[in-house]
């Protein structure tokens, strides 16, 4: 069988982090090339490529004001449009909703819909473009937000897009920095619980998370933290640290994770994305609080067999594969 090739198109760092050279050793042993693809370089000259795996997040966010960002891109998106034949991982609309907070959390609220029968929620949250104070404070009550609130960047990309903080109270919402979604604090025990998904498959891993508040307003100052200091695995900060009668909720049913994945797998029609869970110490819902494009697997020693299954699985059905659904189809939601 003629030997089959996969472009990866990754910035250094994530090209480093995956260990994509440990990867294309064990694709050779199945009759698979791996190229990395040079996107200054015209990618006609570096193909033919069966497969395309790919994260442009950087190249996509920076492409809204930088000229060569926008070069780039359009050099990527012209191959993938007159290559009909290359299966791309994932494909790009998919990918750039879900660089914007707005349009993910839309995608999330819509998700809670279709599987409400299992449980599944995910917070309110609004969208904030102003800082008009008393229209925002009208907002957050008639949507019933609850304190405290988390804010986050509008731009889910990039080291500012995990600085986030906690507002406590009304007179807090001043400090939210603009464009950004404020979204109810859940508490949830400390625990959040990573899916990772590659194709069919998905793994769970449990990592730190903010520790519990006492809910409803309060005069406490907001606190500014980076998402980083609290949930990646090394992650040990005072806003984690739990108090120890606190009691530990069970993991998520598998059941339940199976659907979401599964909803979720149809709605974007991508292969390589995560999703953060947590669950509700009140009301054990689960509540989905972030969708990631082509996460870093840590923790998954089963990532590159499961990714190699999943392009042998490609090349397999190449052709076949029924198109995702269409993002027409989500809810408005009003923009401050
Ligand atoms: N609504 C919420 N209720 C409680 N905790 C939350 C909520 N939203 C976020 N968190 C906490 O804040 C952390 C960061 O949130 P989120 O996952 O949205 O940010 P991120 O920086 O985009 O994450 P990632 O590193 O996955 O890209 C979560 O891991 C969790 O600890
Ligand atoms: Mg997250």
């Amino acid at each position: 069988m003629a030997k089959r090739r996969v472009g990866f198109c990754l910035s250094d760092k994530k090209r480093k982090r995956m260990n994509l050279t440990a990867f294309a050793d064990l694709c050779g042993h199945r009759g698979i090339e791996v190229v990395e693809i040079d996107l200054c370089r015209p990618m006609a000259s570096q193909g033919p490529f069966d497969v395309i795996v790919h994260k442009l997040s950087d190249v996509i966010v920076e492409a809204e004001h930088d000229s060569q960002s926008q070069h780039l891109l359009a050099n990527f998106q012209e191959y993938v449009s007159t290559h009909p034949d290359t299966v791309l991982l994932d494909p790009l609309p998919a990918m750039t909703q879900l660089l914007d907070r707005f349009a993910s959390y839309r995608i999330m609220n819509k998700l809670q819909n279709s599987l409400r029968d299992r449980c599944v929620c995910s917070p309110p949250y609004l969208e904030i473009n102003t800082s008009d104070q008393s229209a925002i404070r009208e907002a957050v009550e008639r949507k019933q937000l609850t304190y405290p609130l988390i804010c986050k960047t509008r731009v889910a990309h990039g080291s500012r897009s995990h600085e986030m903080s906690l507002i406590f109270s009304p007179a807090g919402l001043s400090d939210a920095r603009l464009p950004c979604v404020l979204q109810s604090f859940v508490n949830h025990g400390a625990v959040l619980h990573k899916v990772f998904v590659v194709g069919e498959a998905h793994f769970t891993v449990e990592r730190p998370s903010l520790k519990n508040f006492p809910l409803g307003p309060c005069d406490r100052k907001t606190i500014f933290f980076n998402s980083h200091e609290v949930s990646k695995p090394e992650s040990c900060s005072h806003l984690t640290a739990l108090d120890e009668k606190t009691p530990r909720l069970p993991p998520p049913s598998e059941d339940v994770m199976v659907a979401l994945v599964r909803e979720l797998r149809a709605e974007l029609g991508m292969a390589l994305f995560g999703v953060d869970v947590i669950v509700n110490i009140d009301t054990r819902t689960l509540t989905i609080i972030d969708i990631n494009i082509f996460p870093g697997y840590e923790g998954v020693p089963q990532f590159f067999s499961s990714l190699l299954s999943h392009i042998e699985s490609v090349l397999e059905h190449r052709g076949t594969v029924p198109p995702p659904r269409s993002p027409a189809a989500l809810p408005h939601q009003a923009v401050l």
